[in-house]
Parts: C-alpha cells; sequence; structure tokens
C-alpha cells in the first residue's frame, strides 16, 4: 500500500484504522444515511469493527479501497468513500461510494471526496472501470457521481440489494470524450 492519505482543498481522506469502527458506525448506524440503501444499515459497532476490518483488508490486497475523510485538522471522521473491486455485468469494475454524516450535507464534501478519488483512481488505473450504482431516488448522489466526472451508463443498470440500481460510470465519459 503506498498511499495512507490524500489531501483536498477541505479535507484529509486517509486508509481507514481500526479505531474508526465507532465513528463509522455512528455514520452507517445511522438511518438517514441509508434512507436509499438500508442494506447498509449497521446494527451495531461490532458489525462496524468488521466492517472496517473488510476494507483494511481491501486496501492490502488491491492497494485501494475506502477512506475516511475528515475536514483539515479536525479529528472527527465526518464520512467515508472510496472504490472497491467488485465484478458487475461480469466485468470488473471499482465501484465508487460516499456516505457522510447527515449534520454536514449541502457544504460540497461528498463532491469534494469523490472528485478526488475518481481523478486518483483513474490515474492509477487508467483502464479501469470506474462505477457508481444509485438508487433512482437518489438525487443527491447522482448530482455527486456526475460532479465527480462519471456519466449515466444505462447498460450497467442492474438489480442492487436494494431494488433497481442507476449505473454512472467514466466509460461513457471517457467514450464521449
Ligand atoms: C448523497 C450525499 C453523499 C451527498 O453529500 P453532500 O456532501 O451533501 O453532497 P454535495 O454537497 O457535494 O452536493 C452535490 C450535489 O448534489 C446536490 N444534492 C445533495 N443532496 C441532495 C438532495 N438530497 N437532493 C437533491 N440534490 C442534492 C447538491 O445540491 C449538489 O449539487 P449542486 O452543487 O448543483 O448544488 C449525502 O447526502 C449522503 O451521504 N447521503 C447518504 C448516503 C448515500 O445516499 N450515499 C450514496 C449511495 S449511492
Amino acid at each position: 500500500m503506498e498511499t495512507t492519505s490524500l489531501s483536498t482543498s477541505r479535507l484529509v481522506l486517509s486508509v481507514p484504522a481500526a479505531e474508526d469502527a465507532e465513528a463509522i458506525f455512528t455514520i452507517a448506524g445511522d438511518r438517514a444515511t441509508v434512507a436509499h440503501n438500508p442494506s447498509d444499515l449497521l446494527a451495531d459497532v461490532v458489525e462496524a469493527q468488521e466492517l472496517v476490518n473488510r476494507w483494511i483488508q481491501h486496501w492490502r490486497d488491491r492497494g485501494l479501497g475506502y477512506w475516511c475523510v475528515r475536514e483539515t485538522g479536525q479529528p472527527r471522521v465526518i464520512g467515508y468513500c472510496g472504490v472497491k473491486a467488485m465484478s458487475a455485468h461480469g466485468q470488473p469494475v471499482l465501484n465508487l461510494i460516499y456516505r457522510f454524516a447527515p449534520d454536514v450535507w449541502g457544504r460540497g464534501y461528498a463532491t469534494e471526496a469523490a472528485t478526488a478519488v475518481v481523478a486518483g483512481v483513474a490515474e492509477r488505473h487508467p483502464d479501469a472501470t470506474i462505477i457508481a450504482r444509485v438508487r433512482p431516488a437518489n438525487q443527491g448522489s447522482q448530482n455527486v457521481a456526475l460532479k465527480a466526472g462519471l456519466r449515466r451508463d444505462p447498460a450497467m443498470d442492474e438489480p442492487g440489494e436494494d431494488g433497481l440500481d442507476l449505473a454512472y460510470t467514466n466509460r461513457v465519459a471517457a467514450s464521449s470524450r
């Protein structure tokens, strides 16, 4: 693992550590943050610890993964954002996610973090398909995907854990340049 943190103008993104589990539980244990993806709801901090351990292992295995997001100079984890290697429509993809605590919504943080993640992943893995899979009613998330440089890619739509997911990818963005 080469990179352990990534900075944007207002945010610091860090590779997760086991101690981040409580903060991740605060975020993904809040029904407001999983309103469109209820299957992501964490029941307790033990589930958060297991989740964070999987994130750490993914970093070790793949050299990329989810980042914990903090405001510069602040200790609190306000969200997480990053990519996970998986398969969609039988193809290897890097699945982009972002989830932030409700009290920081509306400040452009998800856009800022997702833009940095997409740019960094695209630079290091230029041939990778980056995909965001978003529930149809989750307008905020669709806006973030677009602002991060992804474009609607209906051929990659597929049923997810919580119903149909609309796909946004960098395949269309790249081919329409
Ligand atoms: C979706 C989410 C990540 C957006 O985070 P955020 O930091 O508030 O997003 P930003 O401030 O960067 O806003 C990005 C754009 O989306 C818009 N937006 C944000 N939330 C919105 C909402 N609920 N409805 C409509 N538009 C919304 C913003 O206005 C902005 O567009 P603009 O710059 O043209 O005004 C945040 O609401 C969240 O964590 N939600 C719960 C988790 C989630 O749904 N993740 C995505 C799963 S696919």
